[in-house]
């Protein structure tokens, strides 16, 4: 199967001289079909254009962008200040369909000013054809309502769901300690070990574990029961 993915950091591989994007270290991925020559990015935020020219370099077709979840490091939007280009760019650039969770599309929309018309609503389970390549869609709540992460061919794309070593915020608006054990437990814990992991940030020494060894070695799988989980997160 001719799966193609590219892990992409930015401050590194692009928005090279924007130092906010280095500090923030989010991960941007290119999901596709390597025969189709057809692909979807993944959370297009901090430097549209450039991202559009690796994919250009890469001579894939780009046919529509995959959102994690509606924070603006990941789709655009302001922070502390500061504009953060995304979605809306992208669209003007190249208009192709954005899927979403269909419970993040209105932080979507108010975040980046897109339309409804530009969304694509999806539920948990729901697959995306990118060339012969399927992205499953598992809805994993707990850091944001919609959040989700996309399984394509045994590569696990979490956003900010799970980490390298950690997991993601519950603390911010929409945050649930207790959907975020659940979506832990039930649904990423459930996939197999060798299921490679490809987080939403760089926090960690190596980009790239598997789900196997983040059931060994990080924290947020090491709680015995939701009671101990809740005062972890109570306490971080
Ligand atoms: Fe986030």
């Amino acid at each position: 199967m001719g799966l193609y993915l590219k892990q992409l950091l930015a401050g590194r591989d692009f928005a090279k001289n924007d130092a906010f994007a280095s500090g923030m270290a989010n991960f941007v991925y290119v999901l596709g079909d390597n025969e189709r020559k057809e692909c979807m990015v993944v959370d297009p935020a901090w430097d549209v254009p450039g991202i559009i020219d690796f994919i250009e370099s890469e001579e894939m077709n780009l046919v529509g962008a995959l959102v994690t979840h509606y924070h603006p490091d990941h789709v655009g939007g302001d922070l502390f200040g500061y504009k953060i280009s995304g979605l809306s760019q992208l669209l003007s650039l190249k208009p192709v369909r954005i899927h979403v969770s269909r419970l993040e599309s209105e932080g979507v929309k108010l975040v980046t000013g897109v339309s409804a018309g530009d969304l694509e609503e999806h539920e948990g389970g729901d697959e995306v054809e990118i060339g012969n390549i399927r992205a499953k869609l598992l809805h994993t709540p707990g850091h944001t309502p919609g959040s989700q992460c996309f399984l394509a061919d045994g590569n696990l794309v979490s956003g900010d769901t799970l980490f390298i070593g950690g997991c993601g915020r519950v603390d911010l608006p929409g945050g649930s300690a207790e959907d975020l054990y659940n979506s832990l437990t039930q649904v990423l814990g459930r996939l197999p070990d060798e299921t490679m992991l490809y987080p939403g940030h760089d926090y960690a020494s190596m980009p790239v574990s598997t789900i196997g060894a983040e059931k060994k070695g990080n924290y947020c799988f090491r709680v015995s029961g939701l009671e101990g989980w809740m005062s972890l997160m109570g306490r971080q």
